[in-house]
């Protein structure tokens, strides 16, 4: 039985929290981390969660008690992972673009690490010679991923070392005797098409024979979740089976064994989130009526920022007459929801329901225009927890130094 929250569970946290509220069901999340490992149960397979889609310390100490890892994209992010109870071993820290000093934080509290610059791994190398297992990020030239702004592997991005200084990196690695334990490529979000990864775990295929203490091939997130109801994600059972068979023909090639490992982010946490916001105005517009929400891209950004759809509801009056809406936040600039779309009829008042809030929408969230972030709520074994207050008007100053 898939896990979804009841509309009924749904309105009644609306009402006891207050909206605009971000509501995360604790169950979905196990669910998607157990498909994750039936997919993959033909190979020697570690996720990491990316836990830049959502670092709540109650998400990350439920994932962490599924037994799943955890993958960071700061130094900050680490510190939350060693703060929710993640052991060393079980943490990795991909960085891009970052300062030297953020990798020796992460080396001094003994977590995995994938550098990303050259000018970073030869830093490395003069400091830690062999003395510390590292990881290579690579960027490997392929387009993929929903949109140009969540794709990272193609060859203008700032990710990972260009795949065509591989000599640079070979000879930095015998300079300074390199522990590369690691290999690892990240080709963007939203990947549907199993065979990007497969073009990856070939690269990855070609370049073992350089790297005599290579364990792990990380292929990155990116697992595409469905938005739409009709909509299909990664087919992540074929994945895994793809996946072993690599494996296993890395083994039959080259004698040794080798993990794979996965940094899904919205796999795991983007369905299990819902964001319920209530309709503050109602204004007819001809044919389509707009309706204006207590909520915005401070919020959400993600319709706005990506073009991405998020099916909505209005749960408020379900069995309304269907009619055209389009639904926008207050914020003081274009800030649209959704367009020309079908809802049953909004009153001013009603609830409309968001899916697919979990990744990435309080996590991108803002205090523009003065707006207070809102609340999130856990819900787990039937039980609705608060796990984050709403601001408050304090909480706007609180960092501010009046003269
Ligand atoms: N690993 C690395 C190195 C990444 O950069 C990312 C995401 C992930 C893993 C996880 O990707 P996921 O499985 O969540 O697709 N804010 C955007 C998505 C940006 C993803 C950034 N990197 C959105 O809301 O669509």
């Amino acid at each position: 039985m898939p896990e979804i929250l009841s509309k009924d569970q749904l309105i009644s946290i609306a009402n006891e929290y207050g909206t605009p509220v971000y509501v995360y069901h604790a169950e979905k999340i196990t669910e998607q981390y157990h498909k994750l490992q039936s997919a993959f149960n033909q190979s020697n397979t570690r996720f990491f969660y990316a836990c830049k889609a959502l670092t709540n310390i109650n998400i990350l100490k439920h994932i962490r008690s599924l037994g799943c890892n955890i993958d960071c994209s700061s130094i900050n992010e680490v510190k939350l992972a060693v703060h929710a109870g993640f052991e060393k071993e079980n943490i990795l820290y991909t960085s891009n673009g970052i300062a030297f000093s953020e990798i020796e934080e992460a080396v001094s509290l003994g977590v995995n690490v994938n550098i990303d610059s050259l000018s970073n791994l030869e830093k490395f190398g003069a400091k830690y010679g062999h003395s510390y297992p590292v990881g290579i990020r690579l960027r490997p030239n392929i387009m993929a991923g929903g949109n140009l702004k969540i794709s990272t592997g193609h060859e203008k991005s700032k990710f990972g070392i260009p795949i065509e200084q591989m000599d640079r990196i070979l000879s930095l690695v015998e300079q300074y005797q390199l522990h590369i334990v690691g290999l690892h490529i990240h080709t963007g979000s939203e990947i549907k098409d199993v065979s990007v990864f497969m073009k990856v775990a070939d690269i990855f295929f070609d370049l073992v024979p350089h790297f005599p203490e290579l364990q792990f091939l990380d292929l990155g997130g990116g697992f595409k979740v469905p938005y739409k109801e009709e909509e299909a994600g990664t087919d992540v059972p074929l994945l895994g089976q793809k996946v072993g068979e690599v494996i296993q023909k890395l083994k039959d090639t080259y004698q040794r064994d080798f993990q794979a490992w996965f940094e899904p982010g919205k796999f795991i946490v983007s369905e299990c989130g819902y964001f319920i916001t209530q309709v503050n105005v109602l204004k007819q517009n001809g044919q389509i009526s707009i309706a204006g929400v207590n909520s915005g891209f401070n919020h959400l950004i993600r319709p706005m920022f990506y073009d991405a759809y998020h099916r909505i509801e209005n749960i408020s009056n379900p069995s309304g007459t269907k009619q055209l809406y389009t639904v926008t936040g207050n914020i003081c600039e274009t800030d649209t929801f959704a367009s020309d779309r079908e809802f049953s009829e909004i009153r001013e008042g009603d609830l409309l329901l968001f899916y697919n809030a979990g990744a990435y929408g309080f996590e991108m969230g803002s205090n523009y225009n003065s707006r207070f972030k809102p609340a999130q709520v856990l819900v787990s074994k039937g039980q609705a927890h608060l796990i984050g207050k709403r601001d408050v008007f304090e909480d706007l100053l609180r960092n501010q130094i009046e003269l």
